[in-house]
């Protein structure tokens, strides 16, 4: 049985006889013997590897070069160089996969550009071992929230015939050759078919039904937008509560990027701190300031306000009405208030219909989370739980009601205020490791003009 290094490395007590198996990362020879450091990628760190000339196996060692794949049986004994607690004494070592020397991770520093061409072998190197282990262990805490929360995990579908956000940036599905447009009732479905860009609707059945839920799985949006920000397959996480506001939204919101923050720096030490040394030096800083501190809540025409008066001559001028582009948000989390800040209250105008209108029937209960260095990672809203308000929204926004039957239901049968919110799970990575660009925190991303691997 073969024990993984993280295991070996975390022991109290030398063992005397162990097996492991990894990939070479690097050998060096001496007279008689050879250090090799293997890595299996269950941590960070290489086991130092000591293999005698004289051991079964040792012939193999001049194939055993970077990128090999190796098994070796031995003892744990203390390591008597500097910054190694452990090393391996080889009893034998046996050589599983070799690797020529155009393996592309030979040297170390290779540029992020670089290691997405070779997005199959990346995750063999340091910074993109950590990183999707961290994905992995984020991912297990997302689901440790809402279960503790009671939340109830729902599958909502991946091929949907709705444009849950309007913005009409949906892949279509179809099994038809020609034109696709000609006649979409021969189509497999019956009608016009899409991926998903959010699980939003059918999580508000659900919420409907069983109080708080919350989806978990990979969203597609075929907008065009080349940017470090977006991708065009990437994961959401949707919570929606029955019996909540747009305040207890902005609450949960909160509450989750706090614990996601806190249980990254309790869980994840080891890989940040590599993230600290070659990303983001203050990673660690930050994730501790956002644990402590209360995000900063303000309504858009506030935002409007201070950007306007920021005297800042940003490339997309700002006014009442306006979109915030990426680089207002940017300001207003990174220059003007240092802090995460939830935007809430936006013009009906720029938000989709499902929002609920306010009182001042110019606004709707929206609220999107900013945070420094990525700009906007949650938006939701309140959503319109009345009818007649609801048609009238379908109306503003050029819906037909009839392709949202369903939908409408909910409002017809018991219905209730509730809200929601969705995050983009690799921009939370992105927070979490300062990792600056998108494509770096999913194994394999799909971008325009890019879907390799
Ligand atoms: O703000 P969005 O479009 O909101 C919705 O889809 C709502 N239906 C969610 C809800 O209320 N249940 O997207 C939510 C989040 C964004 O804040 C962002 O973090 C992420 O999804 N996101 C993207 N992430 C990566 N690439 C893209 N192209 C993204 N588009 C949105
Ligand atoms: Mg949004």
């Amino acid at each position: 049985m073969r024990t993984l290094i993280k295991h070996v490395l975390s022991s109290q007590v030398p063992i005397p006889q162990l097996t492991i198996a990894g990939w070479v990362r690097t050998r060096r020879d001496s007279k008689g013997f050879s250090f090799l450091e293997v890595n299996d990628g269950s941590c960070l760190t290489s086991l130092q590897l000591v293999v005698d000339h004289t051991v079964p196996g040792a012939d193999q060692l001049p194939q055993l070069t970077t990128g090999a794949s190796v098994q070796a049986e031995g003892s744990l004994v203390a390591s008597p160089a500097a910054g190694q607690k452990w090393e391996m004494r080889a009893s034998s070592v046996r050589l599983i996969g070799a690797a020529d020397t155009s393996y592309p991770l030979q040297k170390k520093g290779h540029t992020a550009e670089f290691l997405r061409t070779i997005a199959h072998l990346r995750p063999r190197s340091n910074l993109y071992g950590a990183v999707f282990r961290l994905r992995s262990r984020l991912a297990f805490a997302v689901h440790q929230f809402f279960q503790e929360r009671d939340f109830v995990y729902v599958h909502t579908p991946i091929i949907t015939a709705s444009d849950c956000e309007g913005a009409g940036e949906m892949f279509r599905v179809t099994t038809l050759k020609g034109n696709v447009d000609e006649k979409p009732e021969a189509d497999f479905f019956g009608k016009k078919a899409y991926l998903t860009v959010s699980g939003q609707l059918e999580g508000e059945t659900f919420a409907c039904a069983l109080s708080n839920i919350y989806t978990f799985g990979p969203t597609f949006r075929a907008e065009n937008s080349n940017t470090a920000r977006h991708a065009a397959e990437f994961w959401m996480i949707e919570p929606e509560m029955a019996f909540c506001d747009l305040q207890g939204d902005m609450d949960l919101g909160e509450e989750f990027i706090k614990a996601m923050a806190a249980y990254t720096v309790q869980h994840c030490g080891e890989d940040l701190a590599i993230f600290a040394k070659f990303v983001d030096k203050g990673v660690l800083d930050r994730l501790k300031f956002v644990v402590e501190r209360p995000f900063v809540r303000v309504p858009y025409t506030d935002a409007v306000n201070i950007l306007r008066q920021s005297g800042r001559a940003f490339e997309f001028p700002v006014e009442y009405g306006v979109n915030l582009q990426s680089e207002h948000e940017r300001f207003l989390t990174e220059e003007h208030f240092k802090s995460p800040v939830t935007v809430y209250n936006y013009p009906r105008e720029i938000k989709p219909f499902y929002m609920r209108l306010n009182d001042d029937g110019k606004t709707v209960t929206a609220m999107d989370v900013l945070v420094p260095g990525i700009g906007e990672v949650i938006g939701g809203a309140q959503r319109e739980e009345r009818l007649e308000q609801l048609l009238d929204n379908m109306k503003f926004h050029k819906l037909e009601p009839k392709d949202y039957w369903w939908y409408l239901d909910l409002r017809r049968y018991g219905t209730v205020p509730h809200a929601g919110f969705g995050l983009g799970f690799e921009r939370l990575l992105m927070f979490l490791t300062g990792v600056p660009n998108i494509r770096d925190v999913i194994p394999f991303a799909r971008t325009p003009g890019n879907a390799e691997f």
